[in-house]
């Protein structure tokens, strides 16, 4: 049977499947979180900083009725507070309403100016984004850390880190990160970030897990044809896929119908999840997020 959880590498629980916030516009997004967990039985919400709408998902937690400690709330640390990240942290709380997350990430492996023409995007004059090269992802981990011997968050992880990166995180780590969230679908399903991190502890979590907004993998004729075989949608099967190879996935909607149906998990055969992973080998690679950091991150 496909699991409904899964544990942490410091013992701590998470539901495998959590619901995303990003891109779900004000006004929509208390509504989603709060039917999410009133109605449709998710105990899990990923949130950030960046998407710039915490306090309306606070709100929905809040109105749930369901109590703060059966709610894994996770956040993530934004790139212009790298150098001041219990001041990020805080600031996220803040609009939550809460005063501790049970998980807290580093978004991206890159630092932005702290003090730059914009709290979230500081730009260059060329118009380039607003990299802060001195700040070193080692020194932002050590900060990540003292908030959990603060109690401020459970757990911690990263984000957007490739195995360079992660692999910089682990030399230096007394508290090893539990997760790396990064763009996981049939499309780019990452097997050796994969691998790397389950030899070290540390699970991934599936972001865009639909391939996001206007998704070219919903009408993938192969993915089609294998939902039409689990007599199933192709969204149950994307989102399914992932818990099934053991990732946690984080599946966005504001739209209580599929909000529902994209908790309900259905069990995929080991060679069928092994045609999902084998599209690469096939040639059949895509990005839906990919900003321009002027940086390498993948
Ligand atoms: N760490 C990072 O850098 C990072 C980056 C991107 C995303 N994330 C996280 O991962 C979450 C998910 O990624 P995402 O938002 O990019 O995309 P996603 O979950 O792959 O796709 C969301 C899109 O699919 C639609 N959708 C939802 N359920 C569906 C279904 N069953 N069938 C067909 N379409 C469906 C949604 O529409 P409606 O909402 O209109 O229903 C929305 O347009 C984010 O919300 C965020 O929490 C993290």
């Amino acid at each position: 049977m496909v699991q409904t959880s899964f544990t942490l590498n410091n013992g701590q629980k998470i539901p495998a499947v959590g619901l995303g916030t990003w891109q779900s516009a004000p006004g929509e997004v208390e509504h989603a979180v709060e039917y999410a967990i009133k109605e449709a039985g998710y105990r899990h919400i990923d949130g950030a900083f960046c998407y710039a709408n915490e306090g309306e998902v606070g709100q929905g937690v809040k109105a749930s009725g369901v109590p703060r400690s059966e709610i894994f709330l996770t956040s993530k640390l934004w790139c212009t507070y790298h150098s001041k990240v219990e001041e990020g942290l805080r600031e996220t709380l803040n609009e939550l309403g809460t005063d501790y997350l049970d998980l807290f990430l580093i978004h991206w492996p890159v630092a932005m100016n702290p003090n730059g023409n914009d709290k979230r995007f500081p730009t260059k004059p060329d118009g380039s984004r607003d990299v802060d090269l001195s700040r070193k992802i080692e020194d932002t981990w050590k900060d990540m850390e003292k908030l959990v011997e603060k109690g401020l968050v459970k757990s911690i992880g990263i984000s957007n880190f490739n195995i360079a990166n992660t692999q910089r995180i682990l030399d230096v780590a007394t508290i090893k990160p539990v997760v790396n969230q990064f763009e996981l679908h049939p499309w780019s399903n990452e097997l050796k970030l994969k691998e790397f991190c389950e030899k070290n502890g540390i699970l991934l979590q599936a972001y865009s897990p639909l391939g996001s907004t206007d998704s070219p993998i919903l009408k993938d004729p192969e993915i089609i044809k294998l939902a039409e075989k689990y007599n199933t949608s192709v969204g149950t099967l994307l989102i399914s896929f992932q818990v099934n190879r053991g990732v946690i996935v984080l599946p966005k909607s504001v739209t209580p119908a599929r909000i529902a149906s994209n908790i309900k998990l259905i069990d995929i055969a080991p060679e069928d999840v092994r045609l999902l992973e084998s599209n690469e080998e096939k040639g059949k690679h895509w990005k839906c997020v990919s900003p321009n950091w002027g940086v390498p991150i993948f």
